[in-house]
């Protein structure tokens, strides 16, 4: 049996990633020993990816409590609240990040030890872990009852085992239909300026044997309007309660020609993807990255000096072109102000 990608572990007190910065050309572990070492692997995409980075945060909390576990009790609550809001901020988009960063702050009750607080982080941080694989497998079930038995699906940016704890969104749909015996082709998108698509999907593809093309991102429409595609599956980072979603820039255009050539267009994410608190796509913070992503290419200048750079990270697809979303909980139909709601 082929053994499972595993985007990160917990072990001898130490978070251990995979570093996706340098797949594919080499597989490396990067070694979290503080909660300033997680901050900084969420922040220099060592670990990327709305699910993953969620847990990564929580392990971020768990290292803080045993970097702060000897401080007198007033000086541990608050180095603890202050790592919480330094780790909440080392991406801003996924909400998966806020999410688990919450989950974990709830349990640092001032009533309890140091000693019990640290068990209950520690427990918590393995439940988010465990619980992202399970949603996962979920997830992959219910998205293939979409899928037909024979399909070719197009997908954007990296949504697999790498991007999760072991299993994938978008992806994890793709393996589960793979394994349930249909006949599936994928086209993957390089996706640039990071080339999660080239550099991690086409790597866990590979590793996995699932007949596949990589494109360039421009590439994609042809190929829409030529009715090669049957269905997009693609992630999410941070859903509004409209149905709105953000995910990795250039989703949205896809959707526009799905939309255009009436091919469906599926997101599939975990319900702590909602962010509830907010209406539509326009209330998501947009991620701005560096301008070296767009002008260099593994430290090569791919773009003339001083030439002036936008690279936001995200973009919002309206919710009008999204045919449905697939979550652990099932596939939420239209309308999603409704069914998202019905969540809660
Ligand atoms: O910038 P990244 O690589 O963290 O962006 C990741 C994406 O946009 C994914 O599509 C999204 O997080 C869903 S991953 C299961």
């Amino acid at each position: 049996m082929k053994k499972s990608i595993r985007s990160l572990k917990f072990k001898n007190n130490k978070l251990i990633l995979i570093d996706q910065r340098v797949l594919p050309q080499r597989y490396e572990e990067f070694i979290c020993n503080n909660y300033k070492d997680v901050e900084f692997a969420i922040a220099d995409m060592v670990v990327r990816g709305a699910p993953v980075i969620g847990v990564a945060a929580a392990y971020g909390v768990v290292l803080a409590a045993l970097e702060f576990f000897d401080l007198p009790k007033r000086d541990f609550f608050r180095e603890m609240h202050l790592a919480c809001d330094i780790i909440n901020k080392s991406r801003p988009t996924a909400v998966n990040l806020m999410w688990a960063v919450t989950r974990m702050r709830n349990l640092l009750v001032e009533s309890k030890t140091q000693k019990e607080i640290l068990s209950d982080l520690r427990k918590e941080a393995d439940k988010i872990a465990k619980e992202d694989v399970q949603t996962n497998k979920k997830m992959g079930q219910f998205g293939n009852s979409l899928i037909p038995p024979k399909a070719t699906i197009l997908t954007h940016c990296n949504t697999g085992a790498l991007a999760t704890v072991e299993y994938g969104t978008a992806l994890g749909v793709i393996r589960t239909a793979v394994s349930s015996g249909k006949d599936i082709f994928v086209y993957a998108d390089e996706t640039r300026p990071r080339l999660q698509g080239s550099r991690l999907t086409a790597w866990e593809l590979v590793q996995e044997g699932i007949p596949a093309r990589l494109i360039a991102d421009s590439v994609a429409a042809t190929l829409i309007r030529d009715g090669k595609i049957d269905l997009i599956l693609v992630g999410a980072d941070r859903i509004a309660a409209n149905g709105d979603t953000a995910n990795k820039i250039g989703t949205f255009m896809l959707s526009v020609m799905a939309r255009t050539y009436d091919v469906p267009f599926y997101i599939v994410a975990p319900t702590t993807t909602i962010d509830f608190e907010i209406e539509t796509g326009s209330e998501i913070e947009i991620e701005e990255r560096s301008s070296q992503e767009v002008t260099h290419i593994k430290g090569v200048p791919v773009a003339p000096n001083n030439i002036d750079i936008y690279n936001p990270a995200f973009d919002v697809t309206p919710a009008e072109n999204i045919t449905a979303i697939i979550t652990e909980k099932g596939i939420i139909n239209k309308p999603f102000n409704e069914n998202i709601l019905n969540l809660k």
